[in-house]
């Protein structure tokens, strides 16, 4: 039988729990929790998540601020933006949506946050803390998909797990933490040779290429764990909208053959944001 793994249950449930400790918090006369989101320029998919990310932390009891920078904004004044932030007793969480428009330098800026107030844990101290096995801010995403395991109690130690695509965001943190949560991982890639091959092999896939429902259905080993990352948008034109959200997997096909199997939407996209309130809620008791 299939477990569904409902990120859309779980994540409220999480949510709930931030909110409880918010509030013992600020009942015993501390400040609530700070995120700054920083946005720059129009991006349509970033102001989606930026909003959702807004509303989930009123919900929480979390102090959110936006900070909206024009398109033509400079280097010198996004670092100085970031700078301001470092300071402010008010913020004890900062995050830099991306992407940037491409004058400004990513890396730079990512390098400006101060390493205590990463709650995407994309800075270079805290990407090499995660390495070392070093309790760290861990990207959302892939802390998403470890809480999800640990909740439903999928086994991991020992297992075999692919995880495909090796992003700064995703695979190449999820790669961490399935290998410090004992197991075997392999991280497959746009040049990888002979891919439903090592998907069949796998006792834990987690897809996160980015191409919708590439992965087929028939290549997953009967009794696996799979994990879906993949957001995508197909046109459809029997729905409503015109389009509907798939995943990198063939969804129906894949939940006849896998144990545990997450849905798109309603898997892992929900518990990304949970993982955000709980990475602010930690910045602001550690710098307590
Ligand atoms: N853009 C897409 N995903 C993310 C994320 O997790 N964090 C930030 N800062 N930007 C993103």
């Amino acid at each position: 039988m299939t477990t569904i793994l409902d990120g859309k249950q779980l994540s409220q449930q999480i949510r709930a729990e931030v909110a409880a400790s918010v509030k013992t918090m600020t009942s015993a006369g501390q400040k609530p929790p700070g995120l700054a989101v920083i946005i720059v320029g129009d991006n349509k998919a970033s102001r989606v998540y930026v909003n959702s990310k807004k509303k989930a932390c009123e919900e929480a009891g979390i102090y959110s601020r936006e900070i909206t920078l024009d398109g033509q904004t400079t280097q010198a004044g996004l670092l100085d933006e970031i700078r301001r932030l470092n300071q402010d007793p008010q913020i004890h969480g900062i995050l830099l949506q991306l992407p940037l428009p491409s004058h400004l330098n990513e890396s730079e800026a990512l390098q400006t946050i101060d390493p205590r107030k990463d709650v995407d844990g994309f800075h270079p101290v805290n990407v090499g803390y995660l390495h070392l096995g070093v309790d760290t801010f861990v990207p959302c995403t892939p802390l998403g998909v470890m809480e999800m395991l640990k909740r439903y109690k999928v086994p991991i130690e020992g297992k075999t797990a692919l995880v495909i695509g090796r992003s700064n965001i995703v695979g190449k943190p999820m790669a961490a933490l399935l290998t410090k949560a004992n197991a075997t991982v392999t991280v497959a890639h746009s040049r990888t040779r002979d891919l439903p091959a090592l998907i069949s092999g796998a006792d834990i896939i987690v897809a996160g290429l980015g191409k919708p429902e590439f992965v087929k259905g028939e290549w997953v080993k009967p009794g696996s764990v799979v994990i879906d990352v993949g957001i995508n948008s197909v046109d459809d034109p029997a729905s409503a909208k015109g389009y509907r959200l798939v995943g990198d997997v063939e969804f129906e096909p894949a939940a006849q053959r896998a144990g545990y199997i997450t849905p798109v939407p309603g898997g892992v996209g929900p518990m990304t944001i949970a993982m955000l309130l709980a990475n602010t809620l930690k910045a602001k008791e550690k710098l307590s």
